[in-house]
C-alpha cells in the first residue's frame, strides 16, 4: 500500500531547512506520496523547486488560512489551530483523485517539524482502519501513548484531557485510506476546541476504540517525536535592515 504523507507547510525562516529535513526522511520510505500543502494563496517557488529536486513522488497544493484565522507573532501557539484548512485540502484531493489513488492506501498527518522515525512508516503500511501509537516530547510530558490491554486501546495516558475520545497528538496515528473516502465529508474544523483536531476528525469517520489497531510493539515504542524547530533568531539581521544595510541573502534562497 501507498502511504500518504499529508504536511502543511508555512513561509517562515526555517521552513526550507524543515521541508528539507523532511524530504530526506522521505526519500528512504518506498512506496511513498508526498501531499504538501502551502498556507498560501500561490505554491511557492521554494518549495515547488525543492519538490521538483527531491526525488520524491508528490502533489503540490496551496491554500491560505484567512488572516482572521492565522496566529499572531505574539500569540501563543495554541491559541489558533494550523493547518487545517491544509489538511482538508489534501483529504479532498484524494478524494478528487481516485483513478490514480491506492483505495488501500494509508494517510499519516505529519507537520514538517516532527522527527520521524523510519519504522514509523513500515509500523503505518498495513493499517486497515486506524494506527495509533506513542508520540515523544509532546504536551509537556516525554511520552504521550495509548493504553493498551490484551492488545486493544482502553484508553489514553497523557496529562491533559485524557478524557478526549482520541487523546493523540495529529503524529500519533494513520488512517486507511477507506476511511477517507467513505466519509466524504470528514475533515478538520477550524471550529474544533483546542486539543480536539484530531478527536473531531475521527469521530467524524465513525471510529471508536475497538478499530484502532495497537502499532509500535503495543504501542511501548517511540518512533516520532514531537519536536518544534526554534523561532530562527534574526536579531542582527533586522537592525542591519535598519541601518540600510543589504540582507545577509540577497540572491540565496
Ligand atoms: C500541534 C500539533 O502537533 C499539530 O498537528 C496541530 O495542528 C497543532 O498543534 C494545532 O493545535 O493546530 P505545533 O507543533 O504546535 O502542533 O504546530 P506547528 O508545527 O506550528 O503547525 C502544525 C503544521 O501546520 C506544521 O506543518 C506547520 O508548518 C503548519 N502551519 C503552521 C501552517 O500551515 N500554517 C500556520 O500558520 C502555522
Ligand atoms: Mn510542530
Amino acid at each position: 500500500p501507498t502511504i500518504f504523507v499529508v504536511t502543511p507547510t508555512h513561509a517562515i525562516p526555517t521552513q526550507k531547512a524543515d521541508l528539507v529535513r523532511l524530504s530526506n526522511t522521505l526519500l528512504h520510505v518506498p512506496n511513498l506520496h508526498w501531499l504538501v500543502v502551502e498556507d498560501a494563496d500561490h505554491k511557492s517557488e521554494l518549495v515547488s523547486r525543492l519538490l521538483r529536486r527531491s526525488g520524491l513522488v508528490y502533489t503540490h497544493l496551496s491554500v491560505a488560512t484567512p488572516p482572521e484565522l492565522k496566529l499572531q507573532p505574539k500569540d501563543p501557539r495554541w491559541k489558533k489551530p494550523r493547518g487545517v484548512l491544509q489538511r482538508n485540502a489534501a483529504l479532498s484531493w484524494l478524494r478528487e483523485n481516485l483513478e490514480i489513488v491506492d483505495a488501500n492506501g494509508v494517510v499519516y498527518f505529519a507537520d514538517d517539524d516532527n522527527t520521524y522515525s523510519l519504522e514509523l512508516f513500515t509500523e503505518m503500511r498495513d493499517i486497515q482502519s486506524v494506527g495509533v501509537w506513542p508520540v515523544g516530547l509532546v504536551g509537556g510530558v516525554m511520552v504521550e501513548r495509548p493504553l493498551v490491554d490484551n492488545g486493544r486501546v482502553t484508553g489514553w495516558l497523557t496529562p491533559w484531557r485524557p478524557d478526549r475520545a482520541f487523546a493523540t497528538d495529529m503524529a500519533g496515528f494513520a488512517v486507511n485510506v477507506r476511511l477517507v473516502l467513505n466519509h466524504p465529508t470528514a475533515s478538520f474544523s477550524i471550529e474544533s476546541q483546542r486539543g480536539f483536531l484530531e478527536t473531531d476528525l475521527l469521530t467524524q469517520m465513525g471510529v471508536t476504540l475497538d478499530d484502532l489497531e495497537v502499532k509500535a510493539d503495543l504501542c511501548t515504542k517511540v518512533l516520532v517525536w514531537h519536536t518544534q524547530t526554534a523561532k530562527a533568531d534574526l536579531k542582527i539581521e533586522k537592525i542591519m535592515e535598519q541601518k540600510g544595510k543589504p540582507a545577509t541573502n540577497v540572491g540565496i534562497e
